[in-house]
Formats: structure tokens, sequence, C-alpha cells
């Protein structure tokens, strides 16, 4: 069987941040003030401040405005809750992330619930959640979303199609579970406790690999022509001394017996920040009473 096609989640992303960029032109040109990104950033993770550093560059080279918000390892619940609800009131912030994972002092449900839904963009709100399972129209977590965007590329429709998601997290295990429901695929979660969970992958027309755990996945995981997301991102030592990324999916192996899958990095990743804007653009445009901008 030939080489799967290599899903180009850097080039899709590149192309979704050129038409997020053009609205924002737009925006600015009709409102003076572009749509800005509050992100907060607890303590000192050493792979938070890279993302952070991202999503705000990423978030300028759109042309929207980023806000950098950064509190010590040490600080307490209530400073936090205190500093979301200034966001939360402050008009010209159209969209509040605050990046996980947070001290362990600091209830990480409380925080992300006290973000006003309508500017939860990573949407991880209990009223986004649950909206995302009922009528489908809030803010979508960007992870899931950027997959969703892949999967309709590389697929002709995805209806009744079987999809198996490998992981249960809040972030994205189950929301992307409840967005391949919605589009009407057949879907199996499976997690650490599954049983036969080889077995179980090779019944999946769509997998879906969000464990955390570097090449779990194996070539004889995967059916043959099935369509593999690998929403892994670990840093692995190899044999060499030398540290390198890889997927949950051992890409060699599974890109031998796969139709389509996307690569670490340069897959998934890079589609998380652009969904990110993405959700900013859209809540800017709701709190505001606008048509969602066409991006
Ligand atoms: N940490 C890892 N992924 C994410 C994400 O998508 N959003 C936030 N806020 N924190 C994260």
């Amino acid at each position: 069987m030939a080489e799967a096609l290599r899903i180009d989640g850097k080039a899709v992303a590149a192309e979704l941040r050129g038409r997020i960029a053009a609205a924002a032109a737009r925006w600015r040109h009709g409102h003076a003030v572009a749509p800005a990104l509050a992100v907060v950033l607890v303590g000192e993770d050493p792979a938070s401040q890279v993302y952070v550093r991202n999503k705000a560059a990423a978030t300028r080279e759109a042309g929207l405005i980023s806000i950098e918000h950064r509190l010590p390892a040490t600080a307490d619940e209530a400073e936090i809750l205190a500093l979301v609800r200034r966001l939360n009131e402050d008009p010209q912030v159209d969209g509040i992330l605050v990046q996980l994972p947070l001290p362990p002092q600091v209830r990480a449900a409380a925080v992300t619930d006290a973000i006003d839904p309508a500017k939860d963009v990573d949407g991880f709100h209990v009223v986004n959640t649950g909206r995302l399972w009922t009528t489908g129209d809030g803010l979508v977590p960007c992870t899931p979303q950027g997959c969703m965007i892949l999967l309709r590329r590389a697929l002709d429709g995805l209806a009744g199609r079987h999809a198996v998601v490998v992981g249960r997290s809040q972030i994205v295990g189950k929301p992307m579970a409840a967005l391949l429901l919605a589009a009407d695929c057949t879907v199996t979660i499976a997690h650490s406790r599954t049983r036969e969970l080889p077995a179980l992958c090779r019944t999946a027309d769509i997998l879906v690999a969000a464990v955390g755990r570097p090449e779990m996945v194996r070539g004889d995981w995967i059916r043959p022509g099935a369509t593999v997301i690998d929403v892994g991102v670990n840093r692995v030592t190899g044999a060499d001394g030398k540290s390198r990324l890889v997927g949950d999916v051992a890409y060699g192996e599974a890109a031998a017996v796969a139709g389509a899958i996307t690569p670490v990095p340069g897959g998934v990743g890079p589609m998380t920040i652009a969904c990110l804007l993405r959700n900013t653009m859209l809540a800017a445009a709701r709190r505001r009473g606008l048509a969602a901008p066409d991006v």
C-alpha cells in the first residue's frame, strides 16, 4: 500500500491565520479598535511559557491586540478570580484565556467557570461545554476544532464513519467526541481502562490519539486506509542524546498503513492557535451583536 497522505496542519493553519488577519483588518477599518485577547499565565512552567509566548505573537501577527497578565506561582485562587473578574468587566477585552495547568493550590474548574462564557475563547466554561453537547452554538475548544477542520479537508464527508477517540480529557478527548458526534460519526471514547485497545482502534475509520504517551499507538493498531489524527506532543530523548518531539502515534509505522495522518510537529499543533484567533474574532462579533466574520 502507498504511504499515507500527510495532513499538513501547518499549511492549513497558515491559510486560516491569513483569513483571520484579513477579517481583523476589515474589523479595524470599521471599528477603529481591533479585537483583544487577554492571556493569563500563573507561575513559570516552561512549556506554558512557550505556549503563551507563541499565542501572543500569533495574536499580534494577525492584527489583534494581545494583553498578557503574569502572576507568580504562589498566587492564590482569590487573586486569580479577581483578575478574571476585572477582565470580564473590561469592555476592551473580547477573549480571555487562562493557561493550564494551574498551580496545585488553585482549582482550575473554579477559574475557568469564572470567565464570562461570551469571552471564553478556550471553550472550557461549563456553559460552553453544555452548548457543545446540545445546541452547538457556544465557543468550541481550540484543539478539537482544529482536528475537525483537518478531518473535513482529508475526508469526503464524516457521516456514518466510526471514530475512536483515545483519551478523555476535558481539553481534547471529551470535546472531540462531541464534535465527531455532531458530525454524525459513530463515536467510541477509549481511555486507560479500555480493554483490548489495539483491537478496538483497528475498527476505527477515524482514529484520534490524545493520551500524552509517546508513540503509544503502533502501526498494527491501525485499520488500512484509516485517517489518523495525532494530538500528542511529547518531548523524548533519542538514542543520540538529542531531544525531539513525537506524537502519541508511531508515525513511520502508522503512515505505512493509514490513508492519511497528521505529523508531529506540523499537524494538529499549529491549528490550535489558529482556532484560538478564530474564537477571539467570533467572540468579538457576538458580543457586539454583529454577524460572525467569515473565517
Ligand atoms: N494547556 C494546554 N493546552 C491548553 C489550552 O488549549 N488552553 C489552555 N488555557 N491551557 C492549555
